[in-house]
C-alpha cells in the first residue's frame, strides 16, 4: 500500500494547525517535515519548537527530512521534539555510519536521502542499514518546482536492488508531485509520496482523498 507524506513546508504558518485540522477524517498516516539550515540549502524553514508544539496535536508519524549540515549534533532535540523518522543527506553528514547510529539509539527510523547529482552507487552499500531511502526528485530547499524526470530510473533502479536483496527499506520520492504525475512515481516502485504545494496549497482534504483514490486503484 503506497502511503502520503504531505510537506507542511506548503503550510500557512501563520496558522499551521488550522491546516493540519484539514487533513483529518483523511486515510493520512504521516506527515513530511522539512527542516532546513540556509547554509545546506539555500532556504531557511523552521526548527524544533514547532515540531513539538503540533507534537501533541497531530498524532502521525512524523516524517523529519533534515536539510542540515552534520545532523549528528541535533538527534537528541530532533526525539525530544517527537520525530518518528530522521531523514539524512548522504552530502551532509561527515561521519555517515556513526550518524546512523546515533538515530538508532535515540529509537527513531533512520532514512538516507541524497542531491540529485549525487551517485545513486554511493548510496546503495547503506540500504541494508536504514529503514528508507529517499529519491529527491527536485534540488532541496523550496516547494513548489518542477518534477525531475531523472528520479524514475533512481526509483527503478533502487525498486529492483531492494526486491532482490530481500531489504526491509521503504523509497520515499519527494519534489514536485501531483495527482496529475504521482501515476508514474508510484508505477516504478515508490511506497512513499510526499507532496507539498499539491496539498497544502490547494483545497487539503479534498487532495488527500484523491491522492488515496490514486492509491487504491488496484490497476493505475
Ligand atoms: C524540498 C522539500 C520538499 C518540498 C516538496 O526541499 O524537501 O519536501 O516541500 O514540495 P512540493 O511537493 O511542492 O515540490
Ligand atoms: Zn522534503
Amino acid at each position: 500500500m503506497v502511503e502520503l507524506a504531505p510537506s507542511i513546508l506548503s503550510c500557512d504558518f501563520s496558522n499551521l494547525q488550522a491546516d493540519l485540522d484539514q487533513t483529518k477524517d483523511t486515510d493520512l498516516k504521516m506527515i513530511h517535515i522539512d527542516v532546513m539550515d540556509g547554509s545546506f540549502v539555500p532556504n531557511i524553514s523552521f526548527g524544533f519548537k514547532v515540531i513539538s508544539d503540533i507534537r501533541d496535536k497531530n498524532d502521525y508519524l512524523f516524517d523529519t527530512h533534515a536539510m542540515i549540515y552534520e545532523p549528528i549534533k541535533y538527534i537528541e532535540e530532533f526525539k525530544k521534539a517527537g520525530v518518528d523518522r530522521l531523514t539524512i543527506h548522504y552530502e551532509a553528514c561527515e561521519n555517515l555510519d556513526q550518524t546512523i547510529e546515533k538515530i538508532k539509539e535515540n529509537d527513531m527510523q533512520v532514512g538516507l536521502t541524497f542531491k540529485p547529482a549525487t551517485d545513486l552507487d554511493l548510496i546503495i552499500p547503506y540500504l541494508d542499514k536504514i529503514d528508507l531511502v529517499l529519491v529527491m526528485s527536485v534540488e532541496p530547499g523550496f516547494g513548489g518546482q518542477t518534477f525531475m524526470e531523472s528520479s524514475i530510473e533512481k526509483i527503478k533502479i533502487l525498486r529492483d536492488y531492494i526486491d532482490n536483496n530481500n531489504l526491509d527499506v521503504l523509497i520515499q520520492v519527494d519534489g514536485g508531485i501531483k495527482t496529475t504525475n504521482v501515476k508514474k512515481v508510484i508505477e516504478a516502485g515508490t511506497d512513499i509520496v510526499v507532496s507539498g504545494s499539491d496539498v497544502f496549497g490547494k483545497d487539503i482534504k479534498n487532495q488527500i482523498d484523491k491522492y488515496y483514490e490514486i492509491f487504491n486503484k488496484k490497476s493505475l
